[in-house]
């Protein structure tokens, strides 16, 4: 296996839930910057729309990120709830470093829907599925750095007032907030399912028209697609 191979596997393994963070940083916010740009910069988007816009909320931007979401929650759940529910969670969420919030711009889209009217139907599963990528770097990189996070979701609760706060254009959606610090208790224990379960693979029969791979599997040749031009 390659060294960089190797080392992804790694940074994958590496990353889980951490939830016990405290409100210091393992790394200079510049190096946080730097590194949610490189993941900005180089995560596919479908039809490399880059869509993706992402918020960092740091120190006290991100103490009043969870004050919003305590405010919010207060406001809309029984008050068995929110002391059960909210209260304890949010208060362990205030207590970490930053947050960074992940939202979906449908602006890019725009400009094909009249290029691919077949495809419509797809942009939004896709803007998902583009933001979840961008989450993964994002939160698999931090953690290589030696800060822990966990992915949260107060998205619809605290959309207007989070908006109205960092003055995010109205058409965004957010997505996700993974909240991060300097990790002080250990991941909870996780279970996998069999990778056989889950993972199958069938190689093709040598036929005319598949190229075999370096790795000795088959490829199918073919041209280029429409999709496949697009930049
Ligand atoms: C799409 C998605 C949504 C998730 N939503 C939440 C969430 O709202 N709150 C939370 O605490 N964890 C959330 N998680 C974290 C998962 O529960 C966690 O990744 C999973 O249990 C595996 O644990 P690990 O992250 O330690 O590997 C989410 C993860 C994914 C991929």
């Amino acid at each position: 296996m390659s060294a960089i191979a190797s080392s992804f596997i790694e940074g994958l393994k590496g990353r889980r839930s951490i939830y016990a963070l405290t409100n210091e940083s393992t790394v200079p916010n510049e190096r946080i910057e730097g590194l949610i740009s490189e993941v900005l910069q180089h995560t596919p988007s479908a039809f490399n729309t880059q869509t993706t816009r992402i918020v960092v909320l740091l120190k006290e931007q991100h103490e009043k990120l969870w004050d919003i979401a305590y405010e919010t929650a207060f406001a809309a759940s029984t008050p068995e709830m929110f002391e059960k529910l909210y209260k304890p969670r949010i208060a362990m969420f205030r207590a970490a470093y930053g947050t960074v919030l992940f939202y979906e711009d449908p602006a890019p889209f725009e400009a094909l829907k009249t290029k691919w009217p077949m495809l419509v139907e797809k942009f939004p599963e896709w803007s998902l599925q583009t933001s979840g990528m961008h989450q993964l770097g994002v939160w698999t990189l931090l953690e290589t750095e030696g800060l822990g996070a966990s992915l949260q979701h107060y998205s619809p609760l605290i959309d207007d007032r989070v908006s109205h706060e960092w003055d995010i254009p109205a058409a965004w959606s957010l997505q996700a907030q993974l909240v991060f610090g300097k990790p002080i208790g250990p991941p909870r224990e996780k279970t996998f399912e069999p990778v056989e379960k889950r993972l199958f693979v069938h190689v093709l029969h040598e036929l005319p028209g598949l190229d075999r791979t370096p790795a000795g599997l088959f490829l199918e040749v073919h041209e280029p697609s429409d999709h496949e031009n697009i930049v």
